[in-house]
């Protein structure tokens, strides 16, 4: 036989290869998400990671008033998902503001007055869900076969509004990841309340009592979870999705530098979405959680019990522990496998 014949056989054999494993590896079982979100820097972050990663399946984004307007946080989330390649992602618009009392202020100073720190991305070719935000969620939380995460990176508004209108999609929630609060590091933007906790307080205070298999990542290990500029230029040289999320990190950094004295980043609502991702990263401790929602000021404030581990069923899963060095290198691996081209395509 000569090589010329035997070439064809080789290929045969190969492709015959490759099928078989392609058929006999189960596909990675993915857990279906929601991003509740009000981007925000760090929620533009946030996005980014959660399109990353394969052991996600994105779902569902929801906005929320907080750092900037709803209709600023919207055309945000729909923006870094196009960046993303993830513009079939469907965006269903939220609360315009607080249950209660409206939130005086936004967060510009720390995010941009458009919220992305300066950066105006390409618009997304992707209309907005026409579906209010708690009625695409419960639909989704209804229908799925599999337990949702939803991860609630803003202030909570929509969740509340989810768990007193559709109570029965709420409980169908698998895990419920919530950035915001602190158990031990007082606040950051009053002494005593963390923004999303101190944006809408009343809603703070039925999400953590309501029973949800709740994760509070607050302020305890978000702050020393710190991005340096070291991690930020090695997403930044991958690819073009990552040189965007850098730009969009730029004004971010330098108030970093201004406010807190750091060289880097605390991007709070990435770290709450890579406990999310990876169940387990963070540390948690089983804890009664109680929200001030006086007028005086600890307003917003999240009373930790941290006496003893509760047993109570409306516990709170409190994350007190966290590897920061292995969450960065974490978050920071996945934005540069981006690398070139549509990534959310190619990631999928
Ligand atoms: C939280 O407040 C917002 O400004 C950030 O996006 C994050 O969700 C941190 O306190
Ligand atoms: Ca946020």
């Amino acid at each position: 036989m000569t090589s010329a014949a035997r070439a064809p056989h080789r290929r045969v054999a190969c492709v015959w290869w490759d099928e078989r494993v392609a058929v006999d590896t189960p596909p990675l079982p993915r857990t279906p998400l929601v991003i509740d979100t009000d981007p925000g820097i760090d929620d533009a972050l946030a996005l980014l990671l959660a399109v990353a990663s394969p052991e996600v399946d994105l779902k569902l984004v929801t906005t929320v008033h907080g750092n900037v307007d709803l209709d600023q946080t919207t055309d945000n989330a729909l923006r870094v998902l196009h960046l993303a390649g993830r513009s079939d992602v469907p965006v269903a618009v939220g609360a315009a503001t607080s249950l209660v009392v409206p939130q005086t202020a936004r967060a510009g100073h720390v995010h941009g007055a458009a919220g992305l720190g300066g950066v105006v991305l390409p618009p997304s070719p992707a209309a907005v869900d026409p579906r209010p935000a708690v009625v695409a969620l419960a639909e989704l939380l209804l229908t799925s076969h599999e337990p949702v995460t939803v991860a609630a990176i803003g202030p909570l508004t929509n969740i509340a509004l989810l768990l007193a209108v559709y109570p029965d999609a709420a409980a169908r929630i698998g895990r419920l990841v919530v950035m915001g609060g602190s158990a031990s590091r007082g606040g950051n933007v009053t002494a005593a309340a963390e923004f999303n906790v101190w944006a809408d307080p009343e809603a703070a205070a039925v999400v953590f009592r309501a029973g949800l298999p709740t994760v509070m990542v607050g302020l305890d290990v978000t702050l020393p979870t710190v991005l340096t500029e070291a991690g930020i230029a090695r997403f930044a040289a991958a690819g073009p999705v990552g040189a965007q999320a850098a730009a969009v990190l730029a004004q971010y950094l330098d108030h970093a530098r201004t406010a807190y004295g750091t060289d880097g980043v605390v991007v709070h609502d990435a770290l709450a979405l890579t406990e999310a991702i990876a169940p387990g990263t963070l540390h948690t401790v089983r804890r009664d959680v109680v929200v001030d929602t006086g007028p005086g000021a600890a307003r917003g404030q999240t009373l930790v019990d941290r006496r003893t581990s509760s047993v109570a069923p409306d516990a709170v899963e409190v994350a007190e522990g966290v590897d920061s060095d292995a969450a960065v290198e974490f978050l920071v691996s996945r934005l540069a496998a981006f690398g070139h081209g549509a990534a959310g395509q190619q990631l999928r």
